[in-house]
């Protein structure tokens, strides 16, 4: 048995951690679940909507054997007023073996791991990472690419206010990606260039996708553009993903999606079910990796 341990960010993950977690996700893949996590306790602890991450650690969850419970802020005593710490002791002190937990406040999860005792996953944290998203979409390009080092991967859209760009940057930075970040500077600016080595930043979508190996939109994050006047029409023709731009990138280029994804805004609906689209196998391939972190978090897995 391995130490529990939290899953907090990429940033702090060493690359021989990052690997450990794809290559169990892979075992997991590749057998019939087994309830290693028999009788223990999952907490998803859900501050912001969700479909994918919350569902798919669900099953995941389930799929090892564990009891679990969602609850979400709008349902729960949070809306009494409930502080996210005295929440946390709470689901603490009722057995939880681990919490899940999204919050709209970046570094909510590391508070919650320094007052509490059992581990913690972060879900996705405001502005700051989605440690899960990021370990997801890696195992994804690996099931395609042989490996991530000399990749270029265009990352394309409202970088400053995604979570899921800054978990993909820290993963695909440590090992030798070609990271270039594509968007208007109101959603990229230069200081971008200062969370990894290997970034690079593009203000052209056809100097982005051209030779890329990977495309991975992002989502105009609405919930978090406070104060910022978007002009929607004139940034669907700046930046959306067309066939016709698709076409610059390798012929196996892979188009990626964290989702939720707005057809016709930041992707072209031709292009979201081109076959050169994984974005549901990145949906499926979510349940392995979270089955593979669960079990690590909770230190059954090393
Ligand atoms: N990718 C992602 O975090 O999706 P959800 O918001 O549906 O969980």
């Amino acid at each position: 048995m391995a130490r529990p341990r939290s899953l907090l960010d990429l940033e702090h993950l060493s690359p021989e951690e990052i690997t450990s977690i794809l290559k169990l996700a892979g075992e997991m893949q590749s057998s019939e679940p087994r309830p290693l996590l028999q009788g223990k306790r999952i907490a998803l602890l859900f501050y912001e909507a969700s479909t994918r991450t919350r569902v798919s650690f669900e099953f995941a969850a389930k799929l090892l054997g564990t009891h679990t419970s969602v609850i979400s802020a709008n349902a729960s005593s949070i809306e009494k007023g409930e502080s996210l710490v005295d929440t946390g002791k709470t689901l603490q002190a009722l057995g939880a073996d681990c919490i899940v937990l999204r919050h709209p406040s970046s570094g909510a999860p590391n508070v919650l791991a320094r007052n509490l005792r059992v581990p913690i996953i972060n879900a996705g944290d405001g502005m700051h990472e989605h440690p899960s998203q990021g370990l997801l979409d890696a195992y994804t390009m690996l099931r395609y690419k042989k490996q991530l080092k000399g990749l270029k991967v265009a990352m394309i859209g409202d970088i400053q206010h995604s979570r899921v760009a800054r978990s993909n940057i820290h993963l695909l930075s440590k090992f030798g990606a070609q990271v270039v970040l594509c968007g208007p500077p109101e959603f990229l600016p230069e200081v971008a260039l200062t969370l990894a080595p290997n970034l690079t930043i593009s203000r052209r979508l056809e100097e982005a996708v051209r030779d890329a190996d990977v495309v991975m939109m992002l989502r105009m994050q609405k919930e978090r553009l406070v104060g910022l006047d978007i002009d929607v029409p004139r940034y669907m023709a700046h930046w959306q993903l067309t066939t016709e731009l698709l076409a610059l990138a390798k012929s196996d280029a892979l188009v990626m999606h964290p989702g939720p994804m707005v057809r016709g805004m930041e992707i072209q609906t031709e292009v979201a079910d081109s076959p050169q689209a994984v974005i549901e196998e990145q949906v499926h391939n979510g349940v392995y990796v979270r089955m593979a972190i669960l079990a690590i978090c909770t230190g059954v897995a090393a």
